[in-house]
């Protein structure tokens, strides 16, 4: 008999109509100025959708508490209740803000492993990150200075530290980190928002990114850590509080945050799936497209027990899609 229980089949093959959903929709509300209608937008599409995936999900990484979020709040329960129990994290639109001012870079992600594996940063907002792609694997350590993880990679990667480019989210709080990448000798790339993109690049070959370094969102960084291991990439992570409030909380949630997470601190086990869709055009992916009747999207899905990485370019068809939906009524 099959053991529901277990995530043996490819269950990112599922997820990717889940974030194509949800990249759909909220790239109608690209320019628009609104990231609050965007995000709805995404969540409302990617919860529908979510419905119809075999698996009885629980999300540790969503929308927020329940009675701030309207849907996909953390403990919600997703899937059709069948197939395996997984802790489900989601993101329906990394980078509100990139799609509500029309610029590249806005994603629409999930990540699925067993359940009790994926960590919970709980309210702790943000995270200082590093993450590579798996030359780079084993090589970094975020308690170590920048420019020593510099180093480190371009030995790994067989490149010179001039050559090296270093992705980093433009904010006043990574003024230091960029300092010290300066000092180093290596190039930066900044971006605005949607760094958990931004750090699945550095895992990707040919993206022309090799590392990630920065403080950013706590459930972004789990986010990435998901995909980067389905890449064999490395990433490591350390809770950085904002001011006494976040220390306390940390304190009464016995969290240590001197502690460096690793990729396998984050997510445990090596049973992950990710799926992501492109809403606005980025170096990870390309945004949706509208097309006479329909629309394009492109995703990624991935897989850490297989290795296997996909990019998927798929044709929205609406009037079929309307077909499909009446059917049988
Ligand atoms: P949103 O999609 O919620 O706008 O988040 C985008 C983002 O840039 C993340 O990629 C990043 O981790 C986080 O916000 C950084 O937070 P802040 O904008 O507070 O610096």
């Amino acid at each position: 008999m099959r053991n529901e229980r277990v995530p043996d089949r490819n269950i990112a093959m599922e997820l990717v109509r889940v974030t194509e959903a949800a990249a759909v929709a909220a790239a109608r509300w690209m320019g628009r100025g609104d990231k609050i209608g965007a995000d709805q937008a995404a969540v409302d599409a990617m919860r529908m959708m979510l419905d119809t995936v075999d698996m009885d999900g629980v999300i540790v990484i969503g929308e927020g508490e329940k009675d701030e979020a309207p849907m996909l709040y953390n403990g919600e329960r997703v899937g059709n209740g069948h197939g395996p129990q997984v802790d489900v994290a989601v993101d329906p639109l990394e980078g509100t803000r990139l799609t509500a001012l029309g610029r590249p870079g806005a994603v629409s992600v999930i990540a699925c492993a067993p359940r009790g594996t994926l960590y919970n940063p709980q309210d702790m907002f943000y995270m200082e990150k590093i993450a590579v792609g798996f030359e780079a694997r084993g090589v970094i350590d975020l308690s170590a200075p920048v420019d020593w993880n510099i180093r480190r990679v371009a030995m790994a990667k067989g490149m010179p530290v001039e050559e090296v480019t270093v992705i980093i989210l433009d904010r006043d709080r990574n003024t230091d980190i960029a300092d010290q990448v300066r000092a180093a000798g290596a190039r930066i790339k900044f971006i605005t928002d949607g760094d958990a993109p931004a750090a699945v690049s550095a895992g990707m070959a040919g993206s022309g990114v090799d590392m990630m370094l920065g403080i950013g969102g706590s459930p972004e960084g789990v986010v990435a850590a998901a995909a980067l291991k389905c890449i064999g990439g490395d990433f490591q992570g350390r809770l950085w509080p904002r001011n006494d409030d976040d220390r306390k909380m940390a304190a009464e949630h016995g969290m240590d945050l001197t502690r460096v997470l690793t990729i396998d601190d984050l997510v445990r086990g090596d049973d992950v799936f990710f799926a992501a869709t492109g809403v606005t055009g980025g170096d990870l992916l390309e945004g949706v497209e509208y097309t006479s009747g329909g629309a394009v999207s492109e995703s990624l899905v991935m897989r850490s027990r297989s290795g296997t990485v996909r990019r998927i370019k798929t044709e929205h068809h609406w009037r079929k899609l309307e077909g499909l939906n009446t059917a049988g009524k």
